[in-house]
């Protein structure tokens, strides 16, 4: 237990240039989650994935804030929270309150994205925002200069261990082409050394991974086979 109740820290302006690998806790053996958070962080994990689904947007459920705050007490790596909920705006300050340390919240049910960033950044938080596979880049072009990150799916979004869409890699590279050089494109859905490679290939720098990293053995030379195919 190296974690601590600590101010949220917007992680993404000082994690350094180079590819970040966010393991993905959908993927953990809950009954065995201190652990497998240990075996990640000691593997290398520069921020941990968190994915919440509010059985609305998308169909799963998952974890809230009281799961957050556990995890907040074990670790001290950033808490990346991907919040797959339908009223984003009304979960910010609890999931803040718990322990993230940014918040990447769906542009497709975002009303106010500009607001919605500005409140993240106001509460010491990253601000992110992702879009599902079916939603065109062109939907973030007002948003896009008030996060530090942009998520793109490559999967639909709702369940780990799914295959990568690769129809994607067109659209990572064309929100590549929006971000400015200090904003992250980060991947999530089907991450595996291979694809890593064909998404960095495309310009991501923030890699996602479930099933590779948790339902490997060796969740420590998951990570580092991650970083090497990702890395440019
Ligand atoms: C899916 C989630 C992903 C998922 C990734 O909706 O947003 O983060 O957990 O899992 P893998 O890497 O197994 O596809
Ligand atoms: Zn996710």
């Amino acid at each position: 237990m190296s974690g601590k109740a600590r101010k949220p820290s917007n992680p993404w302006p000082s994690l350094g240039g180079g590819a970040l690998i966010a393991p993905s806790l959908l993927a953990c053996d809950f009954a065995r989650l201190g652990e497998q958070i240990d075996a990640a962080a000691a593997g290398g994990a520069d921020v941990l994935h968190v994915d919440v689904m509010d059985g609305h947007l998308v169909p799963n459920l998952s974890m809230g804030p009281p799961v957050v705050k556990s995890v907040r007490r074990h670790t001290d790596r950033p808490l990346d929270v991907h919040i797959m909920v339908t009223d984003a705006a009304y979960y910010v300050e609890r999931f803040a309150e718990a322990g993230a340390d940014s918040i990447t919240f769906h542009i497709e049910v975002a009303d106010e994205p500009v607001r919605l960033a500005e409140r993240l950044h106001a509460l010491g938080l990253g601000a992110g925002v992702t879009l599902k596979p079916g939603t065109p880049a062109e939907a973030l072009k007002d948003v896009i200069p008030a996060v530090d990150l942009v998520l793109v799916m490559t999967v639909e979004p709702g369940y780990g261990g799914q295959a990568f869409m690769h129809d994607m890699l067109d659209k990572i590279a064309q929100v590549r082409g929006m971000l400015t050089a200090g904003q992250r494109l980060e991947v999530d859905g089907g991450i595996n050394p291979e694809t890593a490679g064909l998404c960095a290939a495309s310009g991501a720098d923030v890699f996602v991974a479930g099933e590779n990293v948790f339902g490997s053995p060796d969740i420590a030379a998951a990570i580092r086979a991650l970083r090497r195919a990702a890395a440019r």
